[in-house]
């Protein structure tokens, strides 16, 4: 059975950046506290109203395309992965393949929020090893801002989040011993509600209420701490758990890329993994968290710094929303 590869990647950002400091004109914020606690210093956002997630993910596939010499015409599937679709439906995916300009193919939703890139590579290489697509366009996008609570309490998490996405083609390989080695899923809906957006939502009736609005039950919610705390156990133990199905150990691990949420989260997994700071990329300090794009994004960026190279070990790990949390070993 073949493996999976990853034929190329793209990334693409909005324009227009917002620091820190811009931030404080809608909170009482500041820079230092962003800084020290997250590591973020800018994030992009769209023009409002402009760009929507499926013209992120445009842009991002066009690049991918470009850099494997590929026609949009060649992909065989597309795999689009979201916390903030488009439309509540039907799901960006079919927004993305009519911008390509192509039909017929089946454009597949992800929502595994930060965790989402993870599991939709999962999927694709199911696809691929068993034979039923070759070219599986994966794509992470995101739009935040449009749904940023402006008002004084959402400061806590607002000022996290960009807006970017991040693409990769993947097709099978017969060159022995590279591609995706593993992935390994997992998720506890347990602790749905820590980090949850409650309405507009079909499970209530109405679905959304002037009172849900005037209440900010339309804004994401989250225990920041109770993610913290969960986040720095989960990453490294899926790390541990790619290594050990693959009969690895981490002095093999070339780069860890793990979901962009916070750097002292990361820092914490380099850590507690053992790994110096310069085997695991980060990037947050640019893009703030950009939820299913993160780590197509520092994919794309390492690969242009020339930090990931054929034949290096690449380790992904995510943890988000759900709560879910995934990783993924790679032979690059
Ligand atoms: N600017 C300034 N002060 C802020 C603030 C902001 N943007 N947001 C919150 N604060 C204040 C709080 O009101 C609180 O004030 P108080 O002590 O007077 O009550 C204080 O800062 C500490 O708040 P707390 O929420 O306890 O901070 P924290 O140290 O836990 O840091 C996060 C907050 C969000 C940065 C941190 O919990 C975190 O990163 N969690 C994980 C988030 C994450 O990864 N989310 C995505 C998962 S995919």
């Amino acid at each position: 059975m073949p493996r999976t590869e990853f034929i190329s990647v793209g990334f693409h950002v909005p324009e227009r950046v917002m620091t820190n400091d811009d931030l404080t004109q809608w909170w009482e914020t500041s820079d230092e506290w962003i800084r020290e606690r997250t590591g973020i210093e800018q994030r992009h956002w769209v023009e409002p109203g402009q760009e929507a997630g499926s013209d992120l993910a445009l842009e991002a596939t066009r690049k991918a395309l470009a850099a494997a010499d590929m026609d949009a015409s060649e992909l065989d599937c597309i795999i689009y992965a979201t916390l903030s679709p488009d439309y509540f439906f039907p799901g960006g995916g079919v927004f993305l393949q009519r911008k390509l300009g192509i039909k017929g193919i089946p454009a597949l939703d992800i929502r595994n929020q930060c965790t989402g890139f993870i599991y939709g590579l999962s999927i694709a290489d199911a696809w691929i090893r068993t034979g039923q697509y070759r070219r599986v366009l994966l794509v992470g996008s995101e739009v935040h801002s449009t749904g940023m609570d402006f008002r004084p309490e959402g400061r806590d998490v607002s000022v996290l989040f960009g807006d970017g996405a991040g693409a990769a083609i993947l097709g099978p390989t017969e060159d022995d011993g590279r591609g995706v080695l593993s992935t390994h899923l997992f998720a506890d809906g347990r602790y749905a509600e820590k980090l949850w957006c409650e309405s507009d939502a079909s499970a209530r009736f109405p679905r959304i209420s002037h009172e849900d609005l005037d209440a900010g039950r339309h804004y994401a919610l989250m225990e920041g701490r109770e993610v913290f705390k969960h986040a720095v156990v989960r990453m490294p133990q899926s790390v541990r758990t790619a290594l050990e199905a693959n009969e690895l150990s981490l002095e093999d691990v070339d780069l860890l890329i793990a979901h962009q949420a916070n750097l002292r989260i990361n820092e914490m997994v380099g850590r507690q993994l053992g790994l110096s700071e310069e085997r695991v990329y980060n990037n947050i300090q640019r893009y703030g968290n950009t939820t299913a794009a993160t780590i197509p994004i520092a994919v794309t960026e390492a690969v242009e710094k020339g930090l990931l190279n054929r034949g290096d070990l690449l380790l992904l790990t995510a943890f988000g929303s759900g709560f879910t949390w995934a990783s993924a070993a790679v032979r690059w």
